[in-house]
């Protein structure tokens, strides 16, 4: 039995964090699900990916707790390893990922959102990275990437002072990217993922490619990795099919990957 449950849907997927009665906290397995799930995405028919939690209360809300109490130090610093190895592969996943938070999103559960290129939230989630109260730093991402997202002045405060967020202060600092009431936010996520899929798909996947590399260099080597990305576009059906349909005054044929 795993963790995290996989439905495709046409071109998008839905993967879902199910550990409900430990609001889907994330322990060993839960992670290796998570990983094992990324093994067995269909790239040649999936375009988009949503993650979110089971249940009405919780995205996730944390790593395990239990788990990590009883952690060395070479033991607690592996945990944080594959964490970010996952995370990291999330991160980097040739296509969109969007992570739909249908409530607590604390610590790993904050962390794991942040590593989904989208983050759409329910009227009812909670953010924050409640670490330091617990006597550790974050340790999947969350050091790195709320500074990156929501600037280094607000991230340090969430990070020094566990201080929880509700949905439109989360929207407003510019964590998410909008809010839904609880029962419309699949249907929103969904309609997103539908969205970036009917497009290009060569050329959405360069995109996140060219936006992620070049957030982790400097500009001139940033705008070279653009260039190349968007070099590799022509020549492709998708190109031909949608340049040839503007100049043609027709709806493109549908893309294929
Ligand atoms: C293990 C957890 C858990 C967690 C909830 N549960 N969060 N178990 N790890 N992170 C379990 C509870 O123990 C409880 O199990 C059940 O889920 C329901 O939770 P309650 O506390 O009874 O619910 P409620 O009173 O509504 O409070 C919800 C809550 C609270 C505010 C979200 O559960 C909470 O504060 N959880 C911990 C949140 C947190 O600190 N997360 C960050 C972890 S550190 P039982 O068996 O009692 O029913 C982290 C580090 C990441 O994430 C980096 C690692 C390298």
């Amino acid at each position: 039995m795993s963790f995290v449950r996989y439905e495709q849907k046409e071109q998008y997927a839905v993967a879902t964090i199910d550990r409900e009665k430990a609001l889907n906290a994330l322990n060993s397995q839960v992670l290796e699900d998570l990983n094992t799930m990324l093994d067995g995405i269909n790239f040649d028919e999936v375009r988009a990916l949503i993650i979110t939690g089971a249940g009405q209360k919780s995205f996730v809300a944390g790593a395990d707790i239990g788990e990590m109490s009883g952690l060395s130090k070479a033991e607690g610093e592996a945990f944080g390893k594959r964490g970010n190895e996952i995370f990291r592969r999330i991160e980097t996943l040739p296509i969109p990922v969007i992570a739909a938070v249908n409530g607590f999103a604390l610590g790993g559960g904050c962390e794991l959102s942040m590593c989904c290129d989208i983050r759409l939230a329910a009227e009812n989630a909670k953010f924050a990275q409640p670490e330091v109260g617990l006597g550790i730093t974050p340790g999947f991402g969350g050091t790195q990437r709320l500074v990156r997202l929501i600037g280094v002045g607000k991230a340090k405060e969430m990070l020094y002072t566990c201080a929880q967020i509700d949905a439109q202060e989360a929207y407003r600092i510019g964590l998410v990217n909008a809010v839904y009431p609880a029962e419309e936010l699949m249907d929103a996520a969904e309609k997103m993922a539908k969205r970036i899929a009917r497009n290009a798909p060569i050329a959405v996947r360069a995109t996140k490619k060219a936006a992620n590399d070049g957030l982790q260099t400097d500009m001139d080597a940033a705008v070279a990795i653009e260039s190349s990305l968007f070099g590799s576009c022509f020549e492709t059906e998708d190109q031909k099919n949608a340049m040839g349909a503007f100049l043609e005054k027709r709806r493109p044929d549908p893309f294929v990957n």
